[in-house]
């Protein structure tokens, strides 16, 4: 019974940006199935001290680290600990992001290589110093995508090509990998419940025709994104290789 309650247990998990919203969510999701916890946030310490608090009812191990997943020496310096304090990964979630919210013809480069760093460039270094730590473990890699990814939202360029980039490194990831034994995949995520789509200028408007359009008239809970990570980290997900799931309660499949 303990086993089927705690199928992660032993196992170890990163997520980036687990301090709040989905990347809460999900650690959470982790935790309560067994995983430990290696966590990264950026600005707020007290967000990451009440995760910790949340995610250690779980009986599992959880370190916060303050990173920036955008600077290469940090992320580099957050996998040496992780391999210092654990040996090992399992899970690479990587869900961290932040963009610049401009029109095209608005944005700098500077703002532009920000939010591919962050995104992509974050997730093909994360890949390659987790596929060591995974050797020998199954190890899944999930990363988060939003529809700009295929579709033109509002001042969303930078960072919805930084989606689509990330959704096209799954795909070659789970290629590259499989002889590993290692699988890749992104989540799409809908319109979701955090205090970052409640930052977005006009996220009123936003959550109203998302509402409207979604069958089930709601939008997404963070915990509907965790549940299909936690599901594409399991050995009955295996067969799923490099796809984007589409995880948005219907709204995309609405005319
Ligand atoms: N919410 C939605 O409607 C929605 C829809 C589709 C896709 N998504 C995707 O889902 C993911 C999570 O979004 P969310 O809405 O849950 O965001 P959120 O509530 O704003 O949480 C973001 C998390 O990432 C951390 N973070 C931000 N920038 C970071 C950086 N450079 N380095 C390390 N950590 C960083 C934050 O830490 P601090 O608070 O300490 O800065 C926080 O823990 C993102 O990839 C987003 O694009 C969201």
């Amino acid at each position: 019974m303990q086993e089927k309650r705690k199928p992660y247990k032993g196992k170890v998990a990163f997520v980036s940006g687990g301090s709040r919203g989905i990347g809460l969510a999900v650690a959470d999701k982790l935790a309560q199935r067994g995983a430990n916890i290696v966590f990264t946030y950026l600005r707020s310490r007290s967000d990451a001290a009440k995760a910790e608090e949340k995610l250690a009812v779980h009986h599992v191990r959880v370190l916060s680290l303050r990173a920036n997943m955008g600077n290469e020496d940090q992320v580099t310096k957050v996998f040496e600990m992780v391999k210092s304090e654990f040996g090992a990964l399992d899970f690479l979630i990587h869900n961290a992001a932040t963009g610049d919210l401009k029109p095209v013809l608005g944005i700098s480069t500077d703002e532009w290589q920000r939010t591919q760093d962050i995104n992509v460039r974050a997730l093909l270094q994360c890949a390659q110093l987790a596929a060591p730590l995974m050797r020998g473990r199954h190890g899944r890699i999930v990363a988060i995508s939003s529809h700009g990814s295929s579709r033109c939202l509002p001042d969303y360029s930078a960072v919805g090509v930084a989606k689509a980039a990330m959704e096209a490194l799954c795909r070659y990831l789970a290629v590259e990998l499989a002889s590993r034994g290692i699988g890749a995949n992104a989540v799409m995520a809908g319109t979701t419940d955090t205090q970052s789509l409640r930052g977005i200028p006009r996220h009123e408007e936003m959550i109203h025709s998302a509402k409207f359009k979604t069958p089930a008239g709601r939008i997404g809970h963070p915990e509907d994104i965790a549940q299909i990570v936690a599901f594409l980290c399991s050995e009955e997900s295996r067969w799923i290789v490099g796809q984007t799931i589409v995880a948005d309660g219907g709204y995309s499949i609405v005319a």
